[in-house]
């Protein structure tokens, strides 16, 4: 039986996470958020003092890579995710985490050693991958591509609603200039570099809410399903 893939693609802030599991549970797929995978790689090495030194301990953080122990669970509030059994579900989505995970996510060793774990998600009936590559890269012959993007000041305002949300006490100027030094960093990396496949279906969610936003996906997904 093929599994069906859609993949959705874009810049931090987009709303792709949000919009990837509702997308999952719309069509009843799985569901690979792959930046939290370099969001807990990054925590990892960071716990284990190897962030400034990936130069030189390559091969000891690609160990790690390969065998990060990491978990999953489904719960009635959402994704809970453990690292060495230890839920970081709330720490990997905080600003300082995600400057970790981006700097991992710049290094091809570290990138290829994440490879298999995110082809292990494609499982039937089918899956919602949401990242940076995953149509140009992972899952390129996925059946739906989307690229979702936003301007820059519309994403750190928002970034900035989830993290008061959750109780942080955040700035709007770092919160903007940490997003434009991440999708810098993101961009113009040479292994694997944001950017949308020639085939996506690129939305601009700027002037957009969720419900118009999922309205358009689904239209999108349900042509491209069918086919
Ligand atoms: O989507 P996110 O903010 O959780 O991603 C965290 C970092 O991981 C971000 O800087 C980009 C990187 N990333 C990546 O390089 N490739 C992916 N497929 C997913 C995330």
């Amino acid at each position: 039986m093929t599994v069906q893939i859609i993949t959705i693609d874009g810049p931090s802030g987009s709303g792709k996470g949000t919009l990837a599991a509702k997308l999952a549970e719309h069509y009843q797929f799985h569901l690979l958020d792959s930046g939290a995978l370099y969001r807990l790689l990054g925590l990892s090495l960071q716990q284990r003092d190897l962030l400034e030194y990936l130069d030189t301990k390559m091969p000891n953080c690609v160990e790690i890579a390969s065998n990060l122990d990491i978990q999953f669970i489904t719960t009635g509030n959402g994704i809970q995710v453990l690292l060495d059994c230890e839920d970081v579900s709330q720490t990997i989505r905080t600003e300082r985490v995600g400057e970790f995970a981006s700097k991992v996510a710049a290094i091809p060793e570290l990138r290829a050693a994440l490879v298999e774990r995110q082809y292990a998600f494609a499982q039937a009936p089918g899956l919602v991958a949401d990242g940076r590559d995953m149509a140009t890269t992972i899952f390129p012959n996925a059946q739906a591509k989307i690229y979702l993007t936003a301007s820059a000041e519309s994403r750190a305002q928002r970034r900035v609603k989830q993290l008061q949300g959750m109780g942080l006490d955040v700035k709007m100027n770092d919160i903007l200039a940490n997003i434009i030094a991440r999708d810098k960093r993101d961009m113009e990396r040479t292994v694997a570099p944001l950017k949308p496949a020639i085939d996506a279906y690129i939305i601009d969610s700027s002037m957009l809410n969720i419900d118009e936003v999922f309205k358009l996906m689904t239209t999108y997904v349900d042509q491209q399903l069918a086919k």
